[in-house]
């Protein structure tokens, strides 16, 4: 294939990159904004693996690394759970930053990639290995963290070391420093110490970074990694002069930032207090521990039975579904008991907090897979509002995003998060299995209201009851 054309066949997997991002933005085209990617990325693979700067000899090498990481990728893919997304997008990060890593060390050893420049042009090229090998490291053993600590091998609780900012700056100033020295170098040899100790000191300010943000914040720690992996990929593409890669990895670099940002203005913290860390001890615990300040007043249970009483008689239902209808895998069952309702004249809708859950748009994606109509699962914002109008308010395995403590306690941890007023329903119904913490570990008042009413049990279970009592009615 001639340069030319690969030229052409970049340009357009670029275009179909940009809309798959496109397509992604809404549950109702997500479908064909991956399909985007998939032709665009088969694409860019097609071209360059063809294209003029692979020779005969390497192919086979390619296809059988292509065999070998498509079969593991496929097999992840298919084995994972949903609610184990995140972990396995954490790893593919790591993988991401581990091959920038290797790249920025193969082209600076391999004297063909530089032994025709010289001047500024070597230093720039220079540059790109330095800071996409920093980049690359930071992300592989940063993801490896988050990666272990998603999937609870690591605890989730926050390692605060003694002036850990200042170990932080210390590691940038020799990273500086010996930036300096790389540059100067005489020969590859001579670069090779100042490139391994800045690796060793990535790796380790990678994992200490990690180590010391919560449990709680671990979902923006991901997609800020994804950003990282998008940057570690294009300063690659700066490396091997590849404009696609380059511009790949900037779309995902930038993505990835805005989606950090979308999750900490619905968590209402901001990126530096996430990444300064130590929110969070990622797992539901106990109601507050003694000496905390604990929400007051009784907690009213109800059987599946008397909810499915309360939802007959609505006019208007909103359902608020959570991390435990993942669990429970209850998307089926809220579909038909939707159905079912619907049928009958009431008016059903679904309301969505942005962080719902353990991944961005998580909820969606299970309504969707149980055929849910996209016009009644409204956003947070668009459905707030409804709720004093609304009968029923029905939290299914949601406890943070629903917490009004959040609205009327400054003192609460999660303070100024911007939260589903479900409090403000004629009623509201909370579906848990006990009185055990949210995600950010903080107690619940809602649970206390007087216009609120448990349904304990797993959530499949107890809304399969439900169906049945409506039905039977
Ligand atoms: P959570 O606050 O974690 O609450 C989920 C509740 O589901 C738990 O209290 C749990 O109570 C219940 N549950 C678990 N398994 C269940 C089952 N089988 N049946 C019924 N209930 C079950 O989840 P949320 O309300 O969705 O909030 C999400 C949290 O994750 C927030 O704190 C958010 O900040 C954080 N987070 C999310 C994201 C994204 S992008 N989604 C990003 C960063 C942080 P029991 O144990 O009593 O059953």
């Amino acid at each position: 294939m001639s340069e030319s054309l690969t030229t052409v066949a970049y340009l357009g997997a670029t275009l179909l990159f940009i809309l798959s991002l496109g397509g992604l933005s809404h549950p109702e085209t997500a479908r064909r904004g991956n399909l985007y990617g998939m032709i665009g990325m088969a694409i860019a693979v097609l071209a360059t693996v063809l294209g003029p700067h692979v020779t005969s000899a390497g192919i086979p090498w390619i296809i059988g690394a292509m065999v070998a990481g498509g079969a593991i990728g496929l097999y992840a893919a298919r084995t994972v759970q949903m609610t184990q997304m995140p972990e396995l997008v954490a790893l593919m990060h790591s993988l991401v930053g581990l091959a920038a890593a290797l790249v920025g060390y193969a082209s600076y050893i391999d004297p063909a990639a530089s032994s025709h420049i010289t001047g500024a042009e070597k230093a720039i090229h220079e540059i790109e290995i330095y800071v996409g090998i920093l980049i690359g490291v930071i992300t592989f053993s940063g993801s490896l963290i988050a990666f272990g600590k998603l999937s609870a091998r690591i605890g989730g609780k926050p390692l605060l070391l003694p002036g850990r900012h200042f170990l932080n700056l210390a590691g940038l100033l020799i990273v500086i420093y010996f930036g300096v020295q790389f540059l100067r170098a005489e020969s590859i040899q001579a670069g090779m110490t100042p490139l391994i100790v800045m690796t060793v000191i990535a790796f380790l300010f990678g994992i200490h970074m990690v180590m010391a943000i919560g449990g709680a914040d671990m979902p923006v720690v991901v997609s800020m990694l994804n950003s990282y992996s998008g940057w570690a990929a294009a300063a690659t593409g700066f490396m091997l002069n590849n404009d696609l890669l380059i511009v790949t990895g900037a779309l995902v670099g930038s993505s990835g930032a805005i989606l950090s940002y979308i999750m900490c203005r619905a968590m209402n913290r901001n990126f530096i207090s996430v990444i300064a860390g130590g929110f969070g001890t990622g797992g539901g615990k106990p109601a507050a521990a003694k000496g905390e300040a604990q929400p007051a007043g009784e907690v009213v249970s109800v059987s599946a039975v008397e909810t499915a009483e309360l939802l007959r008689e609505a006019k208007n239902v909103i359902i608020v579904p959570g991390y435990g209808m993942a669990v429970a895998q209850a998307q089926h069952t809220v579909y038909e008991i939707t159905q079912h309702l619907r049928e009958k004249g009431v008016n059903v809708r679904f309301g969505i907090h942005p962080v719902a859950g353990r991944m961005p748009g998580h909820m969606n994606v299970l309504l969707a897979e149980a055929k849910v109509p996209y016009d009644i699962v409204m956003e947070m914002d668009e459905i707030n509002e409804d709720f004093p109008d609304t009968d029923v308010a029905m939290v299914i395995g949601a406890n943070d995003i629903v917490n009004p403590s959040a609205a009327e306690d400054p003192t609460s941890p999660i303070a100024g998060m911007p939260v589903l007023e479900v409090w403000k329903a004629k009623t509201s119904i909370v579906m848990k299995r006990s009185m055990a913490s949210g995600y950010a570990g903080v107690d619940n008042p809602l649970f206390y209201k007087e216009n609120n009413r448990m349904l304990f049990g797993d959530a499949k279970k107890m809304l399969d009851e439900v169906l049945v009592a409506l039905k039977g009615s």
